[in-house]
C-alpha cells in the first residue's frame, strides 16, 4: 500500500477508536443520570434527529474555537509580568502558598479520581511534587478568584514536549469557561513563549468534559491504554491525546 494511503487508513482507525471511545463514555454518562438501559436507543434517535437538523457538530468543533480564540487575543505581559491573559482568565506561576487550597480541592473523590497519574494525598508531598524540576504548574484566576491549576509535568527540553494537566478547582466554578480559556492560555505558553514542539495528556474514558475540550483545540488520539486503571472497584481505560506546535498554530493564527 502506498505510505500516504497507509498513514490515511491508520488515521481513520483512530478517528473510529476515538468515537467508540465517546460513544463509551457517553453511555457510562446516560447510566450514571439514571437513563434506564431500554432508554438508552430513544437517546439515540435523538442524537441523530440533531445530525439532520444541525449537520455534523464534530466536524465543525475545532473551527468553533479558533472563530472564539485566536493568538492575538492573548494579553501577552509574561516578560515583564510573568502573566498571560484572555477574557478575564489569567494564568501565573503557581504560589506555593495556595498549595493548601489545592490540596483541599484534591480532597474531592471525583476531582482526585480524575486525574491519571493521581496527585500525592497530603499537602507536604503535594509541595513536593510541585517543586520538581521537570513540572511548572500556573494558577488560574477568574476575575481575580483563584480558580485551578494548570501544568506541565514530565518536561523534555531535549525533544519539546511535555505533559499537561489541569483542574478549575470548584465544581461550581465548572462549564463557565475557564477551562478551556486557561487551556488555550497555557498552550500559547507552551508553543509561543517557550517554543516547544508537542503537548500531551492523559485522560479517562468516562472524562467527556475533557475529552471535549481538548479535542476543540486540534489534540488527537495518540493512544488508548486498556484498563489502567482502577476506580472504585471498575477498570478504566486511559487515553492519551497530543497536540503539535503547527497544528496549533495554524488552527489559531
Ligand atoms: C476538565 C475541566 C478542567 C474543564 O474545565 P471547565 O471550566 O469546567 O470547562 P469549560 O467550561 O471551559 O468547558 C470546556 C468544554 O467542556 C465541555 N463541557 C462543559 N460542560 C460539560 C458537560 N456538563 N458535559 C460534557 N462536556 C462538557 C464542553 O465541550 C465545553 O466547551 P464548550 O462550552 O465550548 O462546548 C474541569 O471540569 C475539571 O477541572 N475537572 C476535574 C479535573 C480534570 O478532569 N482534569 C483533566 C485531567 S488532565
Amino acid at each position: 500500500m502506498p505510505e500516504q494511503e497507509e498513514s490515511g487508513s491508520a488515521m481513520r482507525k483512530y478517528h473510529e477508536q476515538m468515537l467508540k471511545l465517546v460513544a463509551k463514555g457517553f453511555y457510562n454518562e446516560l447510566i450514571n443520570y439514571g437513563v434506564d438501559k431500554a432508554d438508552v436507543l430513544s437517546v439515540a434517535g435523538h442524537l441523530l434527529d440533531n445530525v439532520m437538523q444541525k449537520g455534523s457538530g464534530a466536524d465543525k468543533q475545532v473551527e468553533y474555537y479558533n472563530r472564539i480564540f485566536t493568538i492575538k487575543d492573548v494579553r501577552d505581559d509574561w516578560a515583564s509580568a510573568k502573566r498571560l491573559d484572555l477574557q478575564q482568565v489569567v494564568i501565573t506561576p503557581m504560589d506555593v502558598a495556595l498549595i493548601p487550597k489545592i490540596a483541599n480541592w484534591l480532597r474531592a473523590p471525583a476531582t482526585r479520581q480524575s486525574f491519571y497519574p493521581r496527585f500525592p494525598d497530603s499537602e507536604k508531598e503535594l509541595v513536593r511534587y510541585f517543586q520538581s524540576p521537570n513540572c511548572e504548574y500556573f494558577s488560574i484566576f477568574h476575575e481575580k478568584n483563584f480558580a485551578g491549576i494548570i501544568g506541565a509535568e514530565n518536561i523534555d527540553p531535549e525533544s519539546g514536549r511535555l505533559e499537561m494537566r489541569k483542574l478549575v478547582g470548584d465544581p461550581d466554578m465548572h462549564g463557565k469557561g475557564i477551562g478551556k480559556r486557561a487551556t488555550f492560555l497555557f498552550l500559547y505558553h507552551v508553543f509561543v513563549v517557550r517554543k516547544y514542539k508537542k503537548v500531551y495528556l492523559h485522560s479517562l474514558d468516562i472524562n467527556i468534559r475533557n475529552l471535549n475540550l481538548n479535542g476543540k483545540f486540534g489534540f488527537e488520539l495518540e493512544g488508548v491504554f486498556l484498563e489502567e486503571t482502577r476506580i472504585q472497584d471498575k477498570w478504566r481505560d486511559v487515553i492519551r491525546m497530543a497536540l503539535t506546535a503547527p497544528v496549533w498554530l495554524e488552527l489559531f493564527s
